[in-house]
């Protein structure tokens, strides 16, 4: 089922360039699959993978079976294309996560910016159960998220990392969350996440009956330890993890 137009389908490949960015590879990336461990031989579902990076990336990684899900028709078209030129065997699919229903249970539910677009806790729980419901027991749900925990004090710049972040302070649930980047070749252009408290989270994966839900920090890889260039992320963190654990 195709999507009606989407944000991402405006921005699609200046999103796609922001990959390049630093704090991509070394903390993003790397803080990723510290998360998820081995992945060779498992099956995972990528959603909001936007045009498939790390649904490439996990693939790459020797997963026997990724699927992509993304409500972008524009991101899912860049994710297809690169798949028809490069083929690794991913698959996509355009759709609302929340609308998304699978036969075979996966080992691994991974979001990289899926949750921070629920605007409310309803929207949340119904991310979190779609992810409990495609898992298999003892399967996993990883990702990358907004960090709620340390919400900007109106306007935070991190702007020697390619962006800047605003929102109301301190912010109310539903809140937007502007992310504004700059790209390596200069290229300028936003997005919007959405606020909701860390105990809406925890209440939202308990609810969908996840057990041990925790945050987890981002890590710096290990070829960038010491260098001070990192110190300002690091201290005041703009983005954080997430695990769940299905029984
Ligand atoms: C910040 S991008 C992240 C893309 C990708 N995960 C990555 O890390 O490169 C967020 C993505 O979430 C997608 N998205 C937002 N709401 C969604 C929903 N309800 N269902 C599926 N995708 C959604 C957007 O279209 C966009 O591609």
């Amino acid at each position: 089922m195709s999507q009606a137009k989407n944000e991402y389908d405006d921005i699609a490949e200046a999103y796609r360039d922001s990959k390049q960015l630093s704090f991509r590879k070394y903390l993003e990336e790397y803080s990723l699959f510290e998360m998820l461990g081995e992945v060779r031989g498992k099956s995972v579902l990528d959603l909001a993978c936007g045009e498939g990076f790390y649904t490439r990336k996990i693939k790459q990684a020797e997963a026997a079976e990724v699927t992509g899900v993304d409500i972008s028709a524009e991101m899912i078209q860049l994710a297809e294309k690169e798949e028809k030129d490069y083929p690794l065997g991913c698959k996509y699919v355009n759709r609302d996560v929340a609308e998304l229903e699978r036969a075979e249970p996966v080992d691994f539910v991974v979001a990289m910016y899926l949750l921070n677009y629920a605007k409310t806790k309803e929207e949340l729980l119904r991310f979190c159960q779609v992810s409990y419901n495609v898992l298999r027991s003892a399967g996993r749900f990883v990702g990358v998220n907004d960090n709620v925990r340390n919400p900007p004090k109106g306007t935070a710049s991190f702007a020697k990392y390619g962006f800047e972040k605003e929102c109301t302070s301190p912010p109310k649930e539903g809140d937007a969350i502007l992310y504004k980047l700059i790209n390596e070749d200069g290229k300028q252009f936003e997005f919007k996440n959405f606020y909701l408290a860390p105990e809406t989270y925890q209440w939202a994966f308990q609810e969908a009956g996840f057990t041990d839900f925790k945050w987890v920090d981002l890590q710096l890889a290990p070829i960038q330890r010491g260098n001070l260039f990192w110190d300002e992320f690091l201290s005041n963190p703009p983005l954080i993890g997430l695990m769940a654990f299905k029984r």
